[in-house]
């Protein structure tokens, strides 16, 4: 399977007919696992030949896998169509070196035709457990389809909570675009909690992370449900971003108190754990159990 980078190259030898082909594809991945050949030549209305020339041409790019029963999507194919959709809405002109490679994401720079440089996360959930379920059972491979699909939702909506968060001035990315499993936001000169070897005020930084929790929680409506030293980001002086936001939860759902409070406890924890600083839980939660 072609990396990221070089599907950005090849995006660039792309014919008109190539496009069209793989954008066909990419909306019968929706519907089919493997997209038989009688539905592509339904759907295309193209000549068996041309059907059998793009497919070559899509396989050479390793775009695509071929079997008996038709035609598959492989995830850097979902990758070209992304990119091709954010350079036509003129977000993206190249793409820069990777700022972080997850287990669920890749997040890469990337820079506008007018020099802008964004953060442009790849969703990638199921890439780890479908490859170990894939070592053990062949069969599963039939399901990579609805690892598109979950991805394209979670960009989509990790892209609608962050527009409506950053509307309403809370500390988080501000987004850009999306395009099918690819999100673009602007990047910070920050780096995650995890990464930083020593903070110079720890508790300056646990109190504006919890800040900023409130205000996206209390002002933005939204409990992020996956809050750790992995989300926070934070810059050289010391302020706070919370990134990560696809499985946030409206605040006054019914998990959204439990998942609130486990949030504010693993943040506290962590920096107990890590700057020791005999941080009261019970007095931490206690304005946020106030609210509910
Ligand atoms: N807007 C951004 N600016 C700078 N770095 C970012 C930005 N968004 C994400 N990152 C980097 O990418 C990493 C992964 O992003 P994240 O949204 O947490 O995805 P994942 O689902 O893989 O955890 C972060 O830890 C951070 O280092
Ligand atoms: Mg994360």
């Amino acid at each position: 399977m072609s990396t990221v980078r070089e599907v950005a190259s090849i995006l660039r030898k792309f014919t008109f007919k190539e496009l069209k082909f793989l954008k066909l594809l990419g909306r019968l991945t929706k519907s089919f696992s493997i997209i038989p050949y009688s539905v592509l030549r339904q759907r295309s209305g193209l000549s068996n030949g041309d059907i059998e020339f793009l497919i070559k041409r899509l396989q050479d790019y390793k775009l695509i896998r071929r079997s008996e029963i038709g035609i598959k999507l492989l995830s850097a194919g979902l990758d070209a169509l992304a990119l091709h959709s954010l350079r036509v809405k003129g977000i993206l002109d190249a793409l820069g070196p990777p700022i972080a490679v997850g287990k669920e994401s890749d997040v890469f720079e990337g820079i506008s035709p007018k020099g802008e440089v964004y953060a442009v996360k790849f969703f990638r959930i199921g890439r780890t457990s479908f490859r170990g379920i894939k070592r053990a059972r062949g069969y599963v491979e039939d399901r990579i389809h609805e690892w598109h699909v979950i991805n394209v939702k979670s960009a989509k909506r990790e892209f609608e909570i962050l527009t409506e968060l950053s509307e309403k001035k809370c500390p988080v990315p501000v987004p850009i675009a999306v395009a099918y499993h690819v999100l673009g936001m602007k990047e910070y000169l920050a780096l995650p909690l995890f990464k930083i070897k020593k903070l110079d005020d720890p508790l300056k930084v646990f109190e504006k992370a919890l800040e900023a929790v409130k205000k996206c929680v209390f002002e933005g409506g939204y409990v992020h449900a996956d809050l750790s030293e992995f989300n926070v980001l934070v810059d050289s002086k010391g302020d706070v971003l919370i990134i990560d936001w696809p499985q946030a939860v409206k605040l006054g759902e019914v998990s959204s108190k439990d998942k609130l409070l486990r949030d504010i406890t693993n943040l506290t924890n962590y920096f107990n754990r890590k700057y020791h600083l005999s941080l009261n839980l019970d007095e931490v939660l206690l304005p946020f159990i106030e609210r509910f």
